[in-house]
C-alpha cells in the first residue's frame, strides 16, 4: 500500500513537470486526485484497513495529496504565466513602425519647380518676391507701362477685358508699376503670376500661362548688370554649359530692349527642328526700362535707373524637360505629372 502511494506520487510529479498546457494538467488533476481517481481509490480503500494501518496510510496519503495539489497550482500559475507572456509577445504593437503607404505621394509640379530654381538663384542675388493682383486696371497694364490707348503695341497682346478699365493682366509687367508705386527704392523684385491671353489653345499656345517678371531699380544700373543677372539664373536651371545671346528687340517698356537666347538644349547648337536649324532658342525679353515708365509712377528717372525682365515660366519649363506641348503643362494629368 505505502509503495502503491508513493508510486502514485512519483508518476504524477513527472506529468505535472512534464505537462505543457492547461488541459494536461486537468487531466492530471482527474486521474489522480479526482473522485475515481488514484488516490482516492486509495484512500476509500482504507476502509477494510484496521484501526492502526488506517491512521499511518491516512496520514500518508493526505500529505501526498496536498503536496500533489500544491504543485498542481504551482505548476497552473506557471503555464498561465508563459501563455501570457506568450501572447503578449504576439500581439506586441511598434508604434515606431513606419505605415503601408497606400497613397501615393504628391509633389511639385515641374512648372513650380522650374520656377523655384530660378526664384531661387535670383534670391541669391539679393531679391525678394513680390506679387500683383490677376485682375487689373488697364492703366497698370498698359498706360503706365508706356502703352498709351492707341499705341499699336497693344495689338501684340490680345487682351481680356473685364470692363473698360479692368482686364486680366496680359503678362506680370503691370507688376513693376505697383512696385514703384508702393516699394521704396532701390530694391530688386521677383514677380511670378498667371497671365491671361485670347488664344486658341494648341501646342504651343494657352490662354492662361505663367510668368515671371524680375525688376531691379538702382541708383546705377546697366546692360551689364541684366547680362550678369540672367546669365547666373539661365546657369543655375540649364547648367553651366548653356551659352547665352543677346538680340537686339522692341518692348515699349524698355529701351534698349532686347530678347536673349539660349544655346538649343537638345541639340547643344548644332541646329535641330527644336531650335529650327539656329543652334538657338528665344527665352525671355529684357531691357533698360524706358524712362516714361519712372515717371509715370512717380520716380525721378534722373536719380533712379531700373532694368527689368519677363520670362514664360512654362517654356523655361518645356526646354528644361524637352516638352513638346504646352497643354501638358496646365493640364495636371498625373500620369504625367508623375515623371517630374
Ligand atoms: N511683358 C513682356 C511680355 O509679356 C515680356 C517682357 C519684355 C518683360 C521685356 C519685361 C521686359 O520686363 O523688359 O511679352
Amino acid at each position: 500500500m505505502t509503495e502503491a502511494i508513493a508510486n502514485i506520487r512519483a508518476e504524477a510529479l513527472l506529468r505535472l513537470q512534464a505537462a505543457q498546457d492547461e488541459a494536461t494538467l486537468d487531466e492530471i488533476n482527474v486521474s489522480v486526485l479526482g473522485r475515481s481517481g488514484a488516490l482516492t481509490e486509495i484512500l476509500r480503500a482504507m476502509g477494510k484497513l484496521d484501526k492502526e494501518q488506517r491512521a499511518a496510510l491516512g496520514q500518508q496519503a493526505n500529505a501526498v495529496k496536498k503536496e500533489l495539489e500544491a504543485e498542481l497550482a504551482a505548476r497552473r500559475a506557471a503555464l498561465t504565466e508563459k501563455t501570457q507572456e506568450l501572447r503578449f509577445a504576439q500581439e506586441a504593437l511598434d508604434v515606431t513602425e513606419p505605415g503601408k503607404v497606400t497613397q501615393p505621394l504628391g509633389r511639385l509640379h515641374p512648372m513650380t519647380q522650374t520656377y523655384r530654381e530660378i526664384r531661387d538663384a535670383l534670391i541669391g542675388m539679393g531679391f525678394t518676391t513680390f506679387e500683383g493682383p490677376e485682375v487689373e486696371y488697364d492703366d497698370y497694364n498698359f498706360t503706365k507701362l508706356n502703352l498709351p490707348q492707341d499705341h499699336p503695341a497693344r495689338d501684340m497682346q490680345d487682351t481680356f477685358y473685364v470692363n473698360e478699365r479692368v482686364v486680366l493682366r496680359t503678362h506680370t509687367s503691370p507688376c513693376e508699376a505697383r512696385a514703384l508705386l508702393t516699394v521704396k527704392p532701390p530694391f530688386r523684385l521677383v514677380m511670378p503670376g498667371r497671365v491671361f491671353r485670347v488664344d486658341e489653345v494648341d501646342a504651343s499656345h494657352s490662354p492662361v500661362f505663367m510668368q515671371m517678371e524680375g525688376f531691379i531699380v538702382d541708383r546705377d544700373l546697366t546692360l551689364a548688370d541684366l547680362k550678369g543677372i540672367l546669365l547666373t539664373f539661365i546657369h543655375a536651371v540649364f547648367g553651366e554649359d548653356v551659352k547665352m545671346r543677346f538680340r537686339p528687340s522692341y518692348f515699349p517698356f524698355t529701351e534698349p530692349s532686347a530678347e536673349v537666347d539660349v544655346s538649343c538644349t537638345i541639340c547643344g547648337g548644332k541646329g535641330c527642328r527644336a531650335c529650327k536649324g539656329t543652334g538657338w532658342l528665344e527665352i525671355l525679353g529684357c531691357g533698360v526700362s524706358n524712362p516714361h515708365i519712372l515717371e509715370n509712377c512717380g520716380i525721378d528717372p534722373k536719380e533712379w535707373k531700373a532694368i527689368a525682365f519677363g520670362v514664360g515660366v512654362d517654356r523655361i519649363t518645356s526646354l528644361k524637360y524637352g516638352i513638346t506641348d504646352i497643354r501638358l503643362e496646365y493640364e495636371n494629368d498625373a500620369r504625367f505629372l508623375s515623371q517630374f
